[in-house]
């Protein structure tokens, strides 16, 4: 961390800061470690934090490759550590309570689903070249439709877009077809170029259709939007809102459930194998992509 932020950090937040993360494992009483670096430093860190014993909850996406979340995994078994990786989404009561309808069988047998996730063009300004559309924001989606159908992807199709990114080297947008292991399919289409006078929404939708129902959660509405002279502004309501003097939201309930189920000795609701799955997935799509031809998935 550089010594800039350490500062802020110390100052805004009373806590120590460390120029290494190394020093902080090696300070006695550590016992889970939450790692949020950027994507291309999860590896290292990670490991570093199994290997001094150390349970982890580590944001998504688990690692920058398949065969580098293979190495998570495997640390997170030899270890005996509880490692819960950061798919915030299944906090959202929304999406929580969609995947306990579905499962309860009262839709019936799943005909498709269809998931979105549009934003404005601030993520891949944010994030630079590095991170591919796929692995950022469509593995959101991916763990959601596995977490709440139970279904496995066995083949992709995908078609993408470059206009605005084009120079960066970068998708636009994508649109996936995942044929699923039961004969059902799901369409995914991720965009993160919308006009900055987009504001902060995040255009999410998920449907899923099955033979006696359907499901939707219009993960936009959020219950508030506010438009002035600057245009729509969606306030926080979910993830990490301030409410009474207290944060409330998404994040802190991932934060909790984790610490719950270290204290618990029970495994955490995302665990590094379903994260390694849906990078299994996001990689056929950028493959798919590149390839521009069909990807069955092994296994
Ligand atoms: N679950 C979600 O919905 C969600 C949303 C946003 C971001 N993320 C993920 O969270 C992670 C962090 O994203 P972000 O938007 O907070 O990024 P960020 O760049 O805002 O924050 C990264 C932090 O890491 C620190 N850092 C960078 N290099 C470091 C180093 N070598 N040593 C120590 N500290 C270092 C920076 O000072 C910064 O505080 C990414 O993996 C991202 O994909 C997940």
């Amino acid at each position: 961390m550089q010594p800039a932020a350490r500062a802020r950090a110390q100052e805004v937040f009373g806590v120590a800061a460390f120029a290494d993360f190394r020093d902080l494992l090696a300070l006695p009483g550590i016992e889970a470690v939450s790692i949020c670096l950027p994507d291309n430093l999860h590896r290292e860190a990670a490991l570093g934090t199994l290997a001094a014993g150390k349970h982890l909850l580590l944001e998504k996406p688990l690692a920058m490759c398949v065969e580098e979340g293979e190495e998570i995994c495997q640390a997170a078994a030899r270890s005996g550590c509880h490692v819960m990786v950061g798919h915030l989404l299944r906090f959202d009561p929304r999406y929580a309570l969609a995947r306990e309808a579905f499962q309860s069988g009262r839709l019936g047998e799943l005909v498709h689903v269809y998931a979105r996730r549009n934003s404005a063009v601030l993520g891949p300004t944010r994030y630079g070249p590095n991170v591919s559309l796929a692995w950022h924001v469509t593995v959101h989606d991916i763990d959601l439709i596995r977490w709440i159908t139970g279904e496995e992807v066995v083949r992709v199709t995908a078609e993408g877009s470059a206009r605005v990114l084009a120079r960066a080297g970068q998708t636009d947008s994508l649109a996936a077809l995942l044929k699923l292991a039961s004969g059902a399919f799901a369409v995914v289409e991720s965009c993160w170029v919308l006009p900055e006078a987009y504001g902060s929404g995040l255009d999410a939708q998920l449907e899923i259709v099955g033979t006696h129902g359907v499901l939707e959660v219009k993960g936009l509405d959020q219950g508030l939007r506010i438009a002035d002279t600057n245009g729509w502004t969606y306030p926080d309501t979910m993830r990490h809102a301030r409410y009474g003097g207290r944060v409330w939201g998404l994040l802190r309930e991932e934060v909790e459930q984790f610490v719950d189920a270290v204290l618990g000795g029970k495994p955490p609701l995302v665990p590094c194998v379903d994260a390694l799955a849906a990078l299994r997935v996001v990689q056929a799509i950028d493959r798919a992509l590149a390839e521009e031809r069909p990807i069955a998935m092994a296994g």
